[in-house]
């Protein structure tokens, strides 16, 4: 048996070791889902270049690998910055005291040149400029259905015909997924969809890379509606963990079991317990 052969790193282990290169700032992403990534930025290569548009960058660490890239030419980063968004976890998630500007700092302490990098404070469904025309649209921004579902169909605006859309947190806004989905089939456009096992990603492909053999790259979910009941069930669960935890501590057993004279030190415990987490996903 030849033993060299074994010990040769496979294409996969490969990218795997190239995650920690190409992520090096903080991102909400697991290991897989930037191997996602990495694979999509792969595809786009069979272009001559490309362009990136990021719905919800935060520090910018989903940026790096597209800001390294000399074949992405332009990227747009828009972010409702300041916002304490809402989830389908029946949380509120801080993003608060972080700027474009922190974030540029951010890739400039890591010395990532952001010169082809222009931000935008807001909402996609704010953005004016048209004529911008995008190959990879990344939609990672309010983690609720109808936000999801908002960003897409602004975001697809600003699409150029052979582009690809990934969507993180798919366990979360499953349903605009699905509705997303039919919103494709009626409009009689061609395109793929798929949901990648064991991350976080959902991929759209759109014209030339919805012909591509997708199962040589990714291992896809082939069960959609059964991916789709267990996210239900998981948020479910999630969702009434919260509305039991969360008010609970911070009404009954803070502020009711208190003697009045301690009521504002309660007040102040209740504003802490608020569901309103530093912790972002
Ligand atoms: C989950 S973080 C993004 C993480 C980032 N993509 C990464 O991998 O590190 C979500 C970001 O979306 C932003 N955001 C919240 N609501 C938004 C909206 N409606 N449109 C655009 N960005 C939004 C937040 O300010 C936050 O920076």
């Amino acid at each position: 048996m030849n033993n060299s052969k074994k010990n040769e790193p496979t294409a996969s282990t490969e990218l795997e070791l190239s995650v920690n290169v190409e992520f090096p700032i903080h991102s909400q992403t697991s290991i897989a889902d930037k191997l996602v990534l990495l694979k999509v930025r792969k595809l786009l290569q069979v272009l001559p270049s490309y362009s990136y548009l990021e719905i919800g960058s935060y520090l910018g660490g989903s940026l790096t690998p597209f800001l390294k890239d000399p074949q992405c030419t332009s990227i747009l980063s828009i972010d409702q910055r300041g916002s304490q968004p809402a989830d389908e976890r029946g949380l509120k998630y801080n993003y608060t005291g972080v700027t474009h500007q922190t974030m540029i700092d951010n890739l400039n302490k890591h010395n990532f040149n952001a010169s082809k990098l222009e931000t935008f404070d807001g909402s996609v469904s704010e953005y004016n400029d048209k004529d911008n025309k995008f190959n990879l649209m990344f939609v990672d921004g309010e983690h609720t259905d109808w936000a999801c579902f908002r960003d897409f169909i602004h975001g697809m605006k600003l699409l150029a015909d052979d582009s690809i859309v990934v969507f993180h947190d798919s366990s979360l806004i499953y349903k605009s997924l699905k509705i997303i989905q039919e919103y494709m089939f009626a409009s009689g456009e061609i395109f793929k969809f798929i949901k990648i096992n064991d991350s976080e990603m959902s991929c759209l492909f759109f014209n030339r890379f919805s012909s591509l053999d997708l199962d040589t790259v990714f291992s896809s979910e082939k069960n959609l509606p059964k991916y789709y009941a267990s996210c239900e069930n998981t948020l479910f669960f999630t969702n009434v963990m919260t509305k039991l935890t969360a008010p609970l501590l911070a009404k009954y057993l803070v502020i009711k079991a208190t003697p009045k004279l301690l009521t504002p030190l309660a007040q102040k415990l209740n504003q802490l317990f608020k569901p309103t987490h530093q912790k972002t996903l």
